[in-house]
Order: structure tokens, then C-alpha cells, then sequence
């Protein structure tokens, strides 16, 4: 049997506190996610003290890794949920929602400071996109990012209503950067510059931390190569 704290609210409003649940896996490979469907499935969910209680809410969609949507606090970690193995996991699993969002209710966050910002700095396509792996690498890793936030939520620099936005912005923007010709990319590298490259204090906190895997400190190194440096060269040149 395994104990899972889980750090409610009902809503943004209303005071946080904490609740636990016991839960006993049916295989030894259940991660989070299975264990949140699975307590939310019950007719009646009760707690470790057999109260009643309402589900647990939390977001999900693919459970595969692929969408982003269940990221959460896990034992004190930025994680995805359907990528945490509870075999892995001390016990009691601590769950908290990350905590760089506000909260909307349980472990659910509103995120929606991400497609804001991604607006604010231009950053998309006018054209076909081309993300094959082979002829455009930066472009296919940069397409693996889950706008999930666990990169974020681990980022000392990075605050909602901050001028700074962190790799979840500057993975998108790469994308983007290393493929425009010069005099085009002119808006988004002002902005990348402003909102990226100035803020960031490099220390890759969130490079280990970002469950896709994907290579920021490369995308990073070629994006602020596309979008400062190469740009003051070209300036100069023409
Ligand atoms: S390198 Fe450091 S400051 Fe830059 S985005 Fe990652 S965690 Fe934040
Ligand atoms: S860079 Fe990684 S951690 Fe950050 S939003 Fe994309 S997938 Fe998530
Ligand atoms: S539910 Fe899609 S990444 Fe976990």
C-alpha cells in the first residue's frame, strides 16, 4: 500500500491543505497518473482517515509523455505524471501543482502564460514547416518541447509577470531562428533578445529537468548564435 499526500485547494481563492490517500498499484509498473485515474475511478473516494472526498483534480490527455498536460510537483520535482513510476517513487509521494502558475484548482494550473508569451515574441510559422529530422535538426528537437513548464518551474529566473521567458519560449523560437534568412527575423530576434538571451543566467538548471530531453543547452547556444551574435556581424557587414 502506498500513501500519496496530494496538496489540494478548491480553487485559487480557497486556503491549500493537505490530503492523503492510500493506494495499493495493481502492477509493479503503475506510474502517477495511473494511480490519480485509478483513485478518481472509485464510486466513493475516501481518504487515508475514511472521509469522503471529491476527485482529485489534476490534467491529462495522451499519457504517453507526448502532451505535456500532466506535469506536476512530484516528491519536490517538476515531473510528468504519466512518466513517474510509483516503484521509483519514495513513499509517501508528495503532489503538489508547479508553482510557478496559478492554481485553478487541486493539481491543475493555468498555463496560459505560455501561448502568451510565445505571441508576444513572434514566434510562429508563415510558412510550411519543414521539422525532418535529418535536414533540419535544431527545427525536429525544437518540435519535441511539451510546453509543459517543468523547465520553468525549476528556472530561479523565470516568473509569470517576469520580463524573462525561460526555455519554454526559447525552445519555440529557436525553431524558428536558425532556419529565417537574416532580414527576415529582425521582430523575433529583437524580442528572443529582450525576453531571452538577456535573462537567462545559464546555469542549465533546466536542461535536467525538462522531460523531453531535449538538448537546450545546444538549441540555446545556435538560437542566441541566430538571434544576437550572427545579427550584430550581419548588422555590421550591411
Ligand atoms: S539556464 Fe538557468 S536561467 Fe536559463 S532558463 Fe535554464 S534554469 Fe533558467
Ligand atoms: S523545454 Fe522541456 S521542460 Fe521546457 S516546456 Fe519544453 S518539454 Fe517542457
Ligand atoms: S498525459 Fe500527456 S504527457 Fe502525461
Amino acid at each position: 500500500m502506498i500513501q500519496i499526500d496530494v496538496l489540494r485547494r478548491k480553487n485559487k481563492e480557497e486556503p491549500a491543505y493537505l490530503q492523503s490517500f492510500l493506494y495499493e498499484p495493481k502492477e509493479p509498473s503503475e506510474t502517477v497518473a495511473t494511480a490519480l485515474r485509478r483513485l478518481n475511478e472509485q464510486a466513493s473516494l475516501t481518504d487515508k482517515e475514511g472521509n469522503r472526498a471529491d476527485p482529485i483534480v489534476w490534467e491529462n490527455s495522451c499519457l504517453q509523455k507526448k502532451c505535456g498536460a500532466c506535469a506536476m510537483v512530484i516528491n519536490g520535482r517538476p515531473m510528468l505524471a504519466c512518466d513517474a513510476s510509483l516503484s521509483a517513487l519514495k513513499s509517501p509521494v508528495r503532489l503538489e501543482p508547479l508553482r510557478k502558475f496559478p492554481v485553478v484548482a487541486d493539481l491543475m494550473v493555468d498555463r496560459s502564460i505560455l501561448f502568451q508569451n510565445l505571441k508576444d515574441l513572434n514566434a510562429w510559422l508563415t510558412a510550411d514547416a519543414d521539422p525532418s529530422e535529418k535536414k533540419n535538426p535544431d527545427a525536429y528537437e525544437a518540435s519535441r518541447c511539451l510546453q509543459c513548464g517543468c523547465c520553468l518551474e525549476i528556472c530561479p529566473n523565470f516568473a509569470v509577470d517576469g520580463r524573462f521567458y525561460g526555455m519554454a519560449s526559447m525552445v519555440p523560437a529557436a525553431r524558428l531562428l536558425v532556419q529565417m534568412p537574416e532580414k527576415e527575423k529582425k521582430e523575433l530576434a529583437a524580442e528572443y533578445k529582450r525576453h531571452v538571451f538577456e535573462g537567462c543566467g545559464k546555469s542549465l538548471a533546466c536542461q535536467d529537468i525538462c522531460p523531453a530531453g531535449i538538448d537546450l543547452q545546444g538549441l540555446m547556444a545556435r538560437s542566441n548564435a541566430a538571434a544576437v551574435w550572427r545579427r550584430l556581424l550581419w548588422k555590421k557587414r550591411n
